[in-house]
């Protein structure tokens, strides 16, 4: 496939890498995604290109989100603020399963395909099967007029910019921060009040400026980096909107690092992971400050009790007590949201860890950026 890049967006720009620009590039490329979109008369996102009526939002009773790698993980972050906010039943699925499992397409289901190409077969051919079998299927992409972005019935374009390193940043940010626009748009039209979504409207707008504070932290994030990147293997571990965040925090390790990097439900931990945890295995927890801190903490004392070293993604307000855990504070946003700024620390993890290692950040060994051959 033939992909359009003009040649100033080649520039390193100082930058050593693609991927450090990109994770730097990050507060205008939100700045980007929201801009023209957030409605604060009626709390709602404007989202023209949906080509979906208010009583066809209404309509759907079901969301499905498809997408590969880190985009599916993106899907999942976004399912869970659908759930939230519009209070509909939503799913994400890997489309590269999707698409060879004869799935059941209902008129009823909303489908979102999730790319950054725009371009990756599993995702296309998804879209494909919805199609053939007269589903409704809307993209979240973030190439303008890429197959996907054609195939699909509407959709929102992420306005990312170009992304040339692998391992995705700007572009998963703005994915989740598009789920966040449909999810507004769909629970609107529900029992979404105005106020809830002048809520998240406002916390959308907050981001850049949190999301830059997050940057700023990049050289104590080193640090750790340096220090994780010494284990053979590690783990990543969070709960309900944590757990796509420890997801794509493992993903990431395993894409340019290539240390093992699993990652578990916070809740699972007991019954079976915990078996491994030792000196030697040390864990990334995703503890924010929500309904479930206590029990995130209450996990983060089983692993040090058996050894194991933790580093804590967490925000100001959580209260490790008698813990001695290193940690990674990022700003509260509203807690729908938290996904979002939760996952930043863990490119830079991601991103100096390989980087201490000495490997080819921007081209990891066996990966192409976009997977469009069987
Ligand atoms: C490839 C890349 C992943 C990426 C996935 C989906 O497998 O290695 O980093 O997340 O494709 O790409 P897309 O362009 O569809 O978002």
């Amino acid at each position: 496939t033939e992909i359009d890049i003009a040649a100033e967006d080649l520039d390193l720009g100082g930058y050593p890498h693609y991927m450090a620009k990109e994770i730097q590039e990050q507060p205008e490329s939100v700045e980007r995604i929201i801009r023209g979109r957030l409605d604060d008369r009626f709390g709602v996102a404007r989202l023209d290109g949906l080509n979906l009526t208010p009583r066809e939002l209404r309509g759907f009773s079901r969301v499905k989100i498809l997408g590969c790698g880190s985009a599916y993980y993106a899907g999942q972050v976004g399912a869970t603020m659908i759930e939230e906010l519009a209070r509909i039943p939503a799913d994400a699925e890997a489309a590269s399963e999707f698409r060879y499992r004869n799935p059941i397409i209902e008129a009823d289901t909303l489908y979102i395909a999730v790319s950054q190409s725009g371009e990756t077969i599993d995702t296309a051919f998804a879209v494909e099967e919805i199609k053939r079998k007269g589903g409704r299927v809307v993209g979240l992409v973030n190439v303008v007029g890429s197959t996907i972005a054609r195939a699909c019935d509407g959709g929102v374009y992420l306005h990312a910019g170009p992304e040339i390193a692998v391992a995705s940043t700007k572009a998963l940010t703005n994915m989740a921060i598009g789920f966040a626009l449909i999810a507004l748009a769909l629970g609107r039209v529900r029992d979404l009040s105005n106020a809830d979504g002048q809520r998240i409207i406002d916390a959308l707008r907050a981001m850049p400026g949190q999301i830059k504070s997050i940057l700023d932290e990049g050289p104590r994030i080193a640090e750790h980096a340096k220090e994780f990147a010494t284990a053979n293997s590690l783990f990543f571990v969070g709960r309900v909107r944590g757990y796509p965040v420890a997801r794509e925090g493992a993903q990431k390790f395993k894409e340019i690092s290539y240390r093992h990097a699993e990652a578990y439900q916070t809740s699972e931990l007991k019954h079976g992971p915990l078996a491994l945890i030792d000196a030697a295995l040390p864990t990334v927890a995703i503890v924010p400050a929500d309904e479930l801190t206590d029990r995130n903490l209450a996990a983060v004392q089983q692993i040090k009790a058996r050894g194991g070293a933790v580093l804590a993604v967490t925000h100001e307000d959580v209260d490790f007590g008698e813990l001695d855990v290193p940690r990674i504070v990022v700003p509260k946003t509203e807690p729908e949201l938290d996904p979002i700024l939760l996952t930043i620390p863990l490119q830079l993890l991601a991103y100096h860890a390989a980087l201490s290692l000495g490997y080819d950040i921007d081209k990891p060994r066996n990966l192409a950026k976009s997977v469009t051959v069987e």
